[in-house]
């Protein structure tokens, strides 16, 4: 346990400087009357190169941490108190670590930390677990595709653990947050809390699920990562959240629909996957390239329409998901998921062998797959990758679930800050300006905040 002075000096140079670091400092200091013992912990946010929409369907992501994070530092409180104070305005939240825990209101970044706090309780069966006093901060740009919830998630977890004295290793970390998680509404594929956990300096991630399996991936020299935030918010809405999870019931509808023809059960599109040498050949004139009703599928599979809304669209505590008014779209879902795989697979080679072309080749299909096939892309994101194509990227395409949020864009070192000016200039000065003015008014810090470049990091860490 350290004095607050040595923990900042634990902290690279950068970090030192951020002015989110500098808050939570500040805002613990005057916490001070109550005596130090703090302990610090950072959690990186991540972009995804290419993989999107992949994981849930147990197929491999290629993230990587980013150099944007949650810091708070911590130390433990009696009978279970969890006491929290953000360095970035959100009210002070307090409640008791047990195995169920009350949500908050939707929304509320509180529940973040009991998300964390109740899963660890429960997984590791305490009866009397510590608590703990923290004072949070960060600069992931929020519901930007950044994972800046599930570095929220992790950073609690982290202090929660250390307080505790739960020795845990970061991959069985992940897998528990990523289900743990789930107390906040959202069903991720795991890929957020792995990448924010097992990060590498300098090296994306190329992940595989079920068990979760990391092969680090070098970023060619030479080679820049720039993330630029179309600036609007998605993650946040109802709307995303609802299309994002019809998204992985139409993916399910897809393996139910190959299995009947294949005369398998497939239960995710991973195991279709393994079971064809050329996946993407073996889906076409198996399901029609078409929107479906629900009554078609139901009847291809011999299902009753109860039991079709209660397998794909049940969400749990009485919500389930909405039919399209289009129908349902199980070809293009699998298409998207199963070509996607096969561009990871080449990126990582790419990567691996720098050739920053074809990584940046790649990176463009797999946003026209995103936009055509799964139809996650909006007119924002459009335009954000144009502007970056336009100014001499060698890719460019959405990250994260999409419908809003960031793009990850790749150049070459020579070319970064070319890039970074026309993206200022077509995406923010010009386009945005014009289209869509009022997300400017909205913009959470400058623009340097939502346009920056970033080497992977490493992963989430305690220190002191
Ligand atoms: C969100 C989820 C991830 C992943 C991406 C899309 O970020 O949390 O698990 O599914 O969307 O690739």
């Amino acid at each position: 346990m350290a004095r607050l002075d040595d923990l900042l000096a634990m902290l690279p140079p950068v970090r030192r400087e951020a002015p989110c670091v500098r808050r939570v400092f500040a805002r613990a200091a005057e916490c001070d009357a109550n005596g130090g013992g703090w302990r610090l912990v950072r959690a990186p946010g991540r972009v995804n190169l290419i993989g999107e929409h992949t994981d849930y369907n147990g197929l491999p992501v290629m993230p990587m941490a980013i150099n944007r994070e949650i810091t708070a530092l911590f130390r433990p409180l009696p009978r279970g108190q969890v006491s929290l104070l953000s360095a970035d305005g959100f009210r002070p939240r307090v409640f008791h670590a047990s195995r169920a825990i009350d949500t908050y209101r939707k929304g509320d970044w509180g529940n973040y930390a009991k998300a964390a706090v109740q899963k660890l309780t429960s997984e590791f069966g305490l009866d009397s677990p510590s608590g703990l006093e923290a004072v949070i901060g960060g600069d992931i740009p929020g519901g930007a595709g950044l994972s800046s919830s599930s570095a929220l998630v992790v950073a609690m977890a982290l202090a929660f653990a250390a307080v505790n004295n739960l020795e845990i290793e970061p991959s069985r970390l992940a897998d528990l947050m990523a289900d743990g998680e789930q107390y906040v509404g959202t069903r991720g594929g795991g890929m957020d809390q792995a990448a924010c956990l097992l990060g590498e300096q300098d090296r994306a991630l190329r992940m595989d699920f079920r068990p979760l399996r990391i092969q680090p991936v070098p970023l060619p020299e030479g080679a820049e990562v720039i993330i630029a935030n179309s600036l609007v918010v998605a993650e946040k809405s109802a709307e995303a959240k609802a299309r994002y999870n019809l998204r992985s019931a139409e993916c399910a509808m897809a393996c139910a629909l190959l299995g009947t023809h294949y005369g398998s059960e497939y239960p995710l599109l991973a195991h279709f996957h393994a079971a064809f040498e050329d996946p993407a050949a073996a889906l076409e004139g198996v399901i029609e390239p078409r929107p479906m009703k629900p009554e078609e599928i139901a009847g291809r599979l011999a299902m009753t329409m109860g039991e079709f809304d209660q397998h794909f669209l049940d969400l749990g505590k009485g919500e389930s998901l909405k039919v399209p008014g289009t129908g349902f779209q199980p070809y293009a879902r699998a298409r998207h998921v199963l070509t996607e795989t096969r561009r990871v697979e080449k990126a990582q080679q790419a990567l691996t062998a720098g050739d920053i072309a074809e990584v940046g080749a790649l990176m463009n299909a797999s946003h026209a797959s995103c936009r055509d096939d799964h139809e996650v892309s909006c007119s924002e994101l459009e335009a954000l990758t144009r502007a970056a194509r336009e100014s001499g990227a060698a890719g460019a395409r959405l990250t994260g679930a999409g419908f809003g949020g960031c793009i990850v864009a790749l150049a070459r070192s020579e070319d970064v800050s070319s890039v970074l000016d026309g993206i200022r200039r077509r995406y923010y000065e010009d386009w945005a300006a014009r289209e869509r003015p009022e997300l400017l008014e909205q913009m959470q810090g400058s623009v340097s905040d939502n346009l920056f470049t970033s080497r992977p990091q490493t992963g989430a860490r305690v220190l002191g």
